[in-house]
């Protein structure tokens, strides 16, 4: 039995969408379990880009089961969209394929009104995807929030959405100055997304379980990245969502021994797409040669994405929090032509040097990084298939991120299709493939 959850080991974009691809081929099931359509997870198979903001980047697969999990903030407008994007490519998703949480909570209007009204207002702007993810997790903390059960319950709906309206059109008008919601239109409109959803709406767990029980290779896919993590994240630069290993459990329903690996994606260097600390971060020629080449723009937004060197503080950081027990490194290729890489082995914090995330954003904010650095590579590395065929220098940076990470990577990736991959050590091997 194989269950291998995928995450984010940085901030987010690390190429989780191509790892969950490559390797739900092996799976019977792939389950998002955290965050909502703030994530763009990009899979590219012969030539042909698709962006899943919602559902699983396993979904190419045809016939393969795809699970949104409890833990997920559910757009419904959005979810319709992409699967009628799906449809248009040739992928249905059926009811017996597809499944969505009835305990996962919908991201009403009025959360995408309060998220971009307050990031138009506030000063030090965390720089959200505007998706109304944070204001839809506070619902739920709150406890006053709308869950796929709840639409399909049209009588308590009514009710509820009578008390809930008239609290939020007043926090909009009165604080936000913004336009409130009309009673009928919200209620007319989710209605019918109950009504279209009702055939994928169940109890995830349940079905998670079964999948379990029948000895069946799950693939849990990560959103947002370690570093984004609501509690272990640079907060309060985070999403408002449990990216990191723990989402699983409380997302999906399940048990910490149902999970027998966990892979950290990685990127060669690092990104990272709104405001908050950066210690890498790069603003000459080498970090436009990143953005550049690597196409770093939000595949959710379209914002340029920052970009700087590898940092191994926070990878090490990023491995600890989660337990990984593999890396997969992505985007290597974009590292070729640079004369030389470095790599950021500790931070310079007033007068001392530490090797640990501090947990104060102001903190993090003075760190300046202490780099190493080895020789670069010129030779294109995009139809490498083993490590045998990389550069001298290309695997003397793997090798060297490997001791730092104190894990070896699985993984390759030098290209976003599918097959421009380095397989070293599959997840899945020794397990009955399904
Ligand atoms: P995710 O959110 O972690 O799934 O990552 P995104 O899809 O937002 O961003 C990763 C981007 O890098 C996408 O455009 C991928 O197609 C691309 N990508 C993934 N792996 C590689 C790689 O090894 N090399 C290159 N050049 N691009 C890659
Ligand atoms: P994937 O799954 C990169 C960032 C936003 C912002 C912060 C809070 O594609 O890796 P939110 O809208 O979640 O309240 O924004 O989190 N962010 C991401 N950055 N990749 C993502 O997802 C992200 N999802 C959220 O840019 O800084
Ligand atoms: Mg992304």
């Amino acid at each position: 039995m194989a269950n291998v959850v995928i995450i984010g080991a940085q901030w987010g974009d690390e190429g989780k969408g191509k790892i969950v691809d490559y390797l739900a081929q092996f799976a019977d099931a792939t389950v998002r379990y955290a965050g909502g359509n703030n994530a763009g997870h990009t899979v590219v198979v012969r030539g042909e880009r698709t962006i899943l903001h919602l559902v699983p980047s396993g979904v190419l697969h045809p016939g393969k089961i795809c699970v949104l999990g409890n833990g997920l903030v559910v757009d419904p407008g959005v979810l319709l969209e992409e699967m009628d994007l799906l449809r248009k490519k040739g992928i249905r998703l059926t009811s017996k394929t597809f499944f969505i949480s009835e305990r996962a909570h919908l991201i009403m209007p009025y959360h995408r009104r309060i998220d971009t009204a307050r990031e138009k207002s506030k000063k030090g702007r965390i720089g959200t995807t505007g998706r109304g993810i944070g204001p839809a997790y506070e619902d739920k903390m709150a406890r006053c929030g709308f869950r796929f059960a709840d639409v399909l319950t049209a009588e308590s709906f009514r009710e509820k959405l009578k008390i809930i309206l008239q609290e939020k059109n007043a926090y909009l008008r009165y604080i936000l100055k913004e336009p409130g919601f009309g009673y009928r239109e919200v209620l007319e409109q989710y209605s019918e997304y109950g009504r279209r959803l009702k055939p994928y709406i169940t109890d995830t767990s349940r079905q998670i379980h079964e999948l379990i029980a029948r000895r069946k290779h799950i693939l849990f896919e990560g959103a947002q990245g370690t570093l984004l993590d609501i509690d272990h994240g640079t907060y309060p630069f985070v999403t408002s969502s449990s990216a990191a290993v723990g989402g699983v459990l409380t997302g999906c329903g399940i048990g910490p021994r149902s999970i027998d690996e966990i892979v950290g994606v990685i990127k060669a260097y690092t990104t990272r797409v709104g405001g908050g600390p950066f210690p890498t971060e790069l603003h000459d020629v080498v970090g436009a040669h990143l953005q550049r080449e690597g196409k770093e723009y939000g595949a959710t937004t379209g914002r340029p994405r920052r970009c700087g060197w590898f940092d191994a503080v926070a990878g090490r950081y990023s491995m600890r929090i989660n337990g990984m027990t593999q890396l997969a490194l992505t985007k290597l290729d974009i590292l070729t032509g640079l004369d030389s890489i470095k790599i950021c082995v500790g931070y310079r914090i007033g007068r001392k040097v530490v090797t640990e995330m501090p947990s104060d954003p102001s903190r993090l904010e003075k760190a300046l990084p202490v780099y190493d650095a080895i020789p670069g590579w010129k030779q294109d590395i995009r139809e490498a298939r083993s490590l045998d065929e990389l550069p001298r220098n290309a695997v003397r940076y793997i090798r060297y991120l490997e001791t730092l990470m104190g894990i070896p990577f699985g993984f390759i990736s030098v290209g976003p299709q599918r097959d421009e991959s380095i397989i070293v050590r599959d997840p899945f091997e020794g397990c009955n493939r399904s």
